[in-house]
């Protein structure tokens, strides 16, 4: 599943975003800005030059004051292909203007122009091109900046869009387009403002950008210690508040009282204290979890409620409205990871993993090499029932959570890092990453049996600190890792 048809799911995602499907988006066309951001930080290592591009289209379709077009054609922001004789963007067929496709405040998703800074920092360290960092390219609206500055404006955006106790708002929506907050508080986007802040403050630091990195540093432990003042219910973490200040995801509620997104990212940012993290994510197994998969919220909502958005409109157990929605699986497991709980881990891997629902089709009703963009929840009669193949974002987030978490190999700005946090029963697995040109050939051993941590780290014998620096390109590199 993972060498060969979630890559390629994942990969598919980046060519054709969502809009090979009708079914997907509604009869909408173009790239949206945060499903595009997400495909390709997955899969920078298979197709880098692919993945530059779409990032490139994406940052020309960032505004001046920070935020990203939810939905845009790139060749609207192609001179060329604007000015070429046979263009007619599909998207906006008769607008006269460029500036005419830039939609206002009322319309941004509040999560959009986040994920293209981590995207960003993940294609720099997969090919080392740190010049990319200094590439100018335009805004959607006027003006130009370097990528760097593009990174510092999403961030800006971000701490300028706050509500009254400096959780962000929620805007036209954040990752769940059936939330419409609003004026109201979005939880999941503080979370990912820490995540993607600390993300660009190892860039700062890698870049010598000191007084950046200080700064942005320090929006960081404001942003944590907020959500942390804010958002903790006592047994898990709100998912936000309406605009009148009433809770979303508490305990409190009648409906909704608990959302998997908030948790799981409470702890994949950093935010969440270990003690609260383990908590948040035993309650997400206890109310959320399910043969299938783990539902996006429980219980399902019966009733419209403006206040919070779509979410109440869709049928109960079907898509936002407490299906099983793929995509936010996999921030569980790498949750779970973070906490350093792989038997945790591999089990919410295992339980919506398609292969392993080969046996059960008369149910699943869907391919099982691919995952969908949700599965019926058990509010639902055909509970099981998956739907949407092939363009969803779980196939790179899944392919991320078992390579870079499960696995545990990723990067950093100094170079390859080996953690891995998977069950306790594994004695022993190998890796064949290829990176910068460099093959490694990484075996890991686990002779004490435990789920996580690492007593050391060798490159073809030597010892090394933790991190193996990048070697020449078209060695062969053997890399052992001894966990205990
Ligand atoms: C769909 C959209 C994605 C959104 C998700 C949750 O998969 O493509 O952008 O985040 O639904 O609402």
């Amino acid at each position: 599943m993972i060498n060969t048809w979630t890559l390629y799911q994942a990969e598919t995602c980046v060519v054709w975003s969502r809009f090979a499907s009708f079914i997907e988006v509604g009869g909408r066309t173009g790239l949206g800005f945060r499903d595009t951001s997400q495909d390709v930080m997955s899969v920078v290592h298979t197709n880098p030059n692919k993945c530059r591009q779409r990032i490139v289209e994406l940052l020309r379709a960032q505004v001046s004051s920070g935020y990203g077009l939810h939905l845009f054609d790139p060749d609207w922001f192609d001179e060329e292909k604007r000015k070429g004789p046979t263009f007619k963007s599909p998207t906006i067929a008769h607008a006269p203007e460029l500036r005419s496709v830039i939609h206002g405040i009322e319309h941004v998703c509040s999560d959009d122009a986040l994920w293209i800074v981590v995207t960003c920092c993940e294609y720099v360290k997969e090919t080392g091109d740190v010049a990319f960092f200094d590439e100018v390219i335009p805004f959607a609206d006027e003006g130009e900046g370097t990528v760097y500055e593009h990174l510092k404006r999403s961030l800006d955006f971000s701490a300028e869009h706050v509500g009254r106790d400096g959780i962000c708002l929620g805007l036209r929506a954040d990752w769940n387009d059936c939330l419409n907050l609003g004026g109201g508080e979005s939880a999941m986007v503080s979370f990912m403002h820490h995540w993607a802040l600390r993300a660009f403050v190892e860039a700062a630091e890698f870049l010598e950008q000191k007084g950046d990195a200080k700064r942005y540093n320090a929006l960081a432990d404001k942003v944590k210690a907020a959500c942390e003042k804010q958002l903790w219910d006592g047994a898990w973490y709100l998912r936000g508040f309406t605009a009148k200040g009433l809770k979303v995801g508490s305990a409190e509620c009648d409906e909704g009282k608990i959302f998997l997104e908030s948790n799981s990212w409470a702890v994949l940012s950093d935010v969440a204290s270990p003690e609260r993290g383990a908590q948040c994510m035993d309650a997400v197994d206890e109310h959320l979890y399910s043969k299938y998969g783990i539902h996006l919220a429980w219980p399902a909502f019966s009733k419209p409620n403006d206040d919070i958005g779509f979410i109440g409109r869709v049928y109960k157990g079907v898509k936002e409205n407490a299906a099983i929605f793929s995509h936010p699986n996999p921030w569980a497991i790498i949750a779970e990871c973070k906490l350093g709980r792989g038997e945790r881990a591999m089990k919410f891997y295992d339980s919506m993993l398609p292969a392993k629902q080969n046996e059960m089709i008369e149910v699943r009703e869907a391919e099982p090499y691919s995952y969908c963009q949700f599965i019926m929840g058990q509010d639902h009669t055909a509970f099981g029932r998956a739907r949407h193949p092939w363009l969803t974002g779980s196939a790179g987030w899944n392919y991320t959570a078992v390579t870079r978490w499960i696995l545990g190999v990723r990067l950093s700005f100094d170079g390859l890092i080996v953690d891995p946090c998977i069950p306790g029963d594994w004695k022993e697995f190998s890796v064949k990453r290829r990176w910068r040109g460099a093959t490694y050939a990484i075996t890991v051993k686990n002779p004490m049996g435990v789920e996580k941590g690492v007593v050391s780290v060798t490159l073809n014998g030597d010892a090394v600190d933790g991190v193996v620096r990048a070697q020449a390109g078209g060695t062969v590199n053997e890399v052992v890792v001894v966990m205990g």
